[in-house]
């Protein structure tokens, strides 16, 4: 098939490139890269084999997104493009819905427009809020979000079940992703936020490589077993080898279709941290501090739908995590 794929040159997008050439897709990528690089080209053709071809271009204008699907025949999108930091999205709520509601509108116009009925959509566990059961079902409510990106997401699922209520010969894949870590084993790609990270490995990352002092963590009276908030980390490999296997379901009837893309296994703060020194044979200074406003205790998914339904299970274990984010933490940070 060929795939469109909005926020291709980004972390899990470029991971997902790759995957998608190796089962044979052929790529288009279509970002803003308002957070990526456009060097990340040149690293998806070194591990893939092949370039995918590239618009520079932003969701929030349709006549960009018409360009791309005009001048190529797309069978498939899977969309990625958005913005992803929680408290940035707490100071910048207009941005926010502008850019991952405002730019999805957009799109969903243009594919009418081109007859494109196929879309994977990043989702996250986030819309759970505070699940009401653990391991986390995909039947289990959607909960309270609690800032205006997982809301974005929220709203998001709704359109495009809306959406796809209207056009009912069309295909829409919600993927609810827990906690993507790690990299591509090259060490060529994987995730590389601007400014101070908010989320825990790229954190761990830059204290390892010496630009932050010490991690801290977020509380340790939480109700899980060592205190520390227990949370479901993926490979990311693992999960962009799910979205190769959600789009069985085109050949499927069309419809709207949900999976968790999890591993099942909830870690600790502490556990990631201990595997992440063991792993690497470093030390993590860290401090115990306040609890993060926001946070929840435990957080992890019954996976078993998207194995049953799509023959989809990690196979990548947490040492694998560590190793591989620290590879690509050592090749593209220690010398920025
Ligand atoms: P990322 O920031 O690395 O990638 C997103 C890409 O989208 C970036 O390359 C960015 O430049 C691009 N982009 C943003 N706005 C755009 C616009 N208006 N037009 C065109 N391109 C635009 O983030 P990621 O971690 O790879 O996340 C990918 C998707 O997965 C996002 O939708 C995110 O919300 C979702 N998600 C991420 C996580 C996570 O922990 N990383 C968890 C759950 C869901
Ligand atoms: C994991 C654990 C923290 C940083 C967020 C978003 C969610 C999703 C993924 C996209 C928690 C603790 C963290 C630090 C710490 N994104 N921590 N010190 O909170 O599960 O999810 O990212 O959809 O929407 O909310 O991930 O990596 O921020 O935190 O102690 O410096 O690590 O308290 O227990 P989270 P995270």
């Amino acid at each position: 098939m060929n795939i469109l794929v909005t926020g291709g040159t980004g972390y899990i997008g470029s991971h997902t490139c790759v995957e998608l050439i190796n089962a044979g897709h052929d790529v288009v990528i279509f970002d803003n890269l308002s957070n990526s690089k456009e060097s990340v080209l040149d690293r998806i053709e070194k591990i893939a084999g092949k370039r995918p071809k590239f618009y520079v271009a932003d969701m929030r204008d349709l006549d960009s997104i018409r360009k791309v699907f005009s001048e190529n025949s797309i069978d498939a999108v899977v969309h990625f493009a958005g913005l992803k930091a929680v408290g940035e999205s707490v100071a910048k709520p207009v941005e926010y819905y502008k850019n991952n509601v405002g730019g999805t509108l957009n799109l969903l116009t243009a594919m009418t427009e081109f007859g494109v009925k196929k879309i994977v959509f990043s989702s996250s566990a986030t819309v759970y809020g505070d699940p009401a059961i653990i391991p986390i079902t995909e039947d289990c409510p959607l909960g309270t979000t609690t800032n205006p990106y997982g809301e974005t997401k929220k709203m998001l699922e709704r359109i495009l079940t809306d959406f796809q209520k209207a056009n009912p010969d069309n295909y829409v894949i919600l993927l609810r992703y827990f906690n993507p870590i790690g990299a591509h084993e090259s060490g060529l790609i994987g995730d590389e936020p601007n400014g101070i990270p908010n989320n825990l490995m790229p954190y761990i990352l830059q204290v390892v490589v010496g630009k932050l002092p010490y991690l801290r963590v977020f509380g340790n009276d939480y109700d899980t077993p060592d205190g520390t908030g227990v949370r479901d980390y993926i490979h990311v490999v693992d999960l962009a080898k799910g979205h190769v296997a959600a789009m069985k379901k085109f050949s499927d009837e069309p419809g709207v279709y949900i999976y968790n893309l999890g591993t099942g296994i909830g870690y600790s703060v502490l556990d990631i941290v201990h595997a992440f020194e063991k792993a690497n044979n470093i030390n993590i200074p860290y401090q115990i501090v306040e609890r993060r406003p926001g946070d929840i205790a435990t957080n992890y998914s019954d996976p078993s739908k998207a194995f049953r339904e799509l023959s989809w299970k990690t196979e990548f274990d947490l040492e694998t995590m560590c190793k591989d984010s620290y590879r690509f933490a050592k090749n593209a940070l220690s010398g920025q």
